[in-house]
């Protein structure tokens, strides 16, 4: 008797000083899903192109963040044959736009990590083999390099942004949550990888060919959007190009015989959705593609209209009725052929499939998917995530330490709205459900700082040319 009401007062004095508990959860654990399901309802989707993590996050300080700043500098040889040619390391960048846009084909990016545009696949797939990241000079040099000051090019593909040159990235990774491994799922460009953003593969696609284009819609596999729509969510696709050349949705076949390609829309909606309170489930955006007056920081366009476009995007959702419920989260499609100093890790294989190429030195190579590309800016942004962290690897199902990739979204997504994986990449991809709090913030900001635009332009070097 005695004995169990001082247990009993203990108890409570206990649970009268405590602070609440802050949960943490385990990736893929029931708890974990249901807390997700619980606190977020709307999800949006901003994704930029072309820039590495080294690139465009390279001047940030944030602990835990591996890149120039923190952990360089790193440097390429200016020429992989000729060592007497010296070498060149990164350094802080003073170029709002790139104007000599960097090679990031599939062979491209074989030079870039592996020093040779035709690598032994056997050797990559058995460990032999690993990137050295030491070949982006060389290419940007290769390619470039005729008729511009070498120096230059090499800046171009090496320097990173300060954090004063991207302010708005900047107020973003000190509020927000920053993945420092979060990959590409494919080393090549645009279309393929976006593709996998929303359907866990490209389906053998290597290159932006015409199977992606709207009047084409020539991928048949399952969509995100087919996914939503046949298990009763709701989805728009809000574009920005006037030419609409860069509508993600329109890729997929079933948009167009199921009669939703009209659920692709101006950017302008997205504004008036997030005032009105009437965004829907998903909400996928994307910039406008890919020279001046865009914004998706392709080169050439403007990292400041870039971060235009993502500070307006933000403050609609802050000001927006659903913000408490909403997740937004803020990617790169690929690196665009930009140093990044962490070699990317393989992946399973999302089916049977290969794509085959002729390198530059005419060789052919082909790729059967078996790894991802190299790191790419990827960000949280709720009031439901932590503050100013910086997430490292994560799990996959099995239990298993991976790097995050594009594929970690659709895992996380299927958890949210209850389904299966769509390709085996997808499965064994890492989730970050567990990254969602079980309390909400209160000291989200209101509006992020101003985009700075850079005073220097540089002069085009070389019309830009036609990049896988
Ligand atoms: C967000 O706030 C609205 C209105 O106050 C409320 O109806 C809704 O349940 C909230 N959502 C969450 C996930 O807290
Ligand atoms: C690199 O050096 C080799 C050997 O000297 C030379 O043949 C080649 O042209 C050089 N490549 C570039 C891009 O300068
Ligand atoms: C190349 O550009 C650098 C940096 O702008 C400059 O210092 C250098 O003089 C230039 N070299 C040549 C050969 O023009
Ligand atoms: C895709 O859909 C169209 C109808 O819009 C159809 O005519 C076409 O054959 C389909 N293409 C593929 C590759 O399945
Ligand atoms: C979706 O809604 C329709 C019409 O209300 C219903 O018949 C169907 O069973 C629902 N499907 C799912 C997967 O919930």
């Amino acid at each position: 008797m005695y004995a169990s009401s001082l247990l009993r007062l203990l108890a409570f004095a206990a649970a009268a000083s405590a602070v609440p508990p802050k949960r943490s959860y385990t990736a893929h654990s029931s708890s974990s899903i249901e807390n997700l399901k619980r606190h977020i309802k709307n999800v949006v989707v901003l994704e930029m192109e072309n820039r590495s993590l080294d690139n465009l996050l390279g001047g940030q300080t944030i602990k835990g963040l591996e890149n120039p700043i923190n952990n360089g500098p790193f440097c390429n040889p200016y020429n992989l044959t000729e060592p007497s040619q010296g070498t060149v390391c990164s350094s802080a960048k003073n170029m709002d736009s790139i104007l000599d846009d960097p090679d990031h084909s599939v062979t491209g990016n074989n030079i870039e990590f592996y020093g040779t545009f035709t690598p032994n696949n056997a050797d990559i797939a058995s460990g032999k083999l690993t990137p050295a990241q030491k070949g982006f000079v060389y290419e940007q040099l290769r390619y470039y390099g005729d008729d511009a000051n070498k120096t230059v090019l090499a800046k171009q593909v090496l320097n990173y942004y300060t954090e004063e040159q991207v302010p708005v990235l900047t107020s973003l990774v000190q509020n927000y949550l920053t993945f420092n491994h979060w990959h590409s799922d494919f080393p090549g460009p645009t279309a393929p990888n976006r593709a996998f953003v929303l359907s866990g593969t490209s389906a053998g696609h290597g290159t932006n060919d015409e199977d992606f284009d709207a009047d084409k819609h020539g991928l048949t596999q399952r969509s995100i959007f087919q996914q939503l729509s046949e298990t009763n969510r709701t989805w728009k696709n809000y574009y920005t190009d006037p030419a609409e050349q860069m509508v993600d949705a329109w890729f997929f076949n079933w948009t167009f015989t199921s009669g939703n390609q009209g659920l692709a829309v101006p950017l302008d909606n997205f504004y008036t959705d997030a005032a009105a309170g009437t965004l829907l489930d998903f909400s996928f955006i994307e910039p406008s593609c890919c020279g001046l007056g865009t914004t998706s920081m392709h080169p050439t366009g403007l990292i400041s209209q870039g971060e235009t476009l993502i500070k307006n995007v933000y403050a609609a959702l802050r000001a927006s009725p659903h913000w408490n419920q909403t997740l937004f989260i803020l990617t790169f499609d690929e690196t665009g052929g930009f140093h990044d100093h962490v070699p990317p890790p393989l992946a399973p294989r999302p089916d049977e499939l290969t794509y085959t190429e002729e390198a530059p030195n005419g060789e052919d190579y082909t790729f059967s998917f078996d790894r991802l590309g190299g790191r790419v800016p990827t960000l949280l942004i709720s009031p439901w995530v932590a503050k100013g962290v910086v997430e490292q690897k994560g799990t996959n199902s099995d239990g298993e330490t991976v790097s995050y990739s594009a594929s970690s979204l659709l895992r996380t997504l299927g958890y949210l709205w209850d389904f299966e994986p769509f390709t085996p990449r997808v499965g064994g991809s890492a989730s970050f459900d567990h990254l969602i709090q079980s309390s909400k913030r209160t000291d989200t900001p209101v509006s992020l700082p101003d985009p700075k635009p850079f005073k220097q332009i540089l002069k085009v070097q070389k019309p830009q040319q036609q990049l896988g």
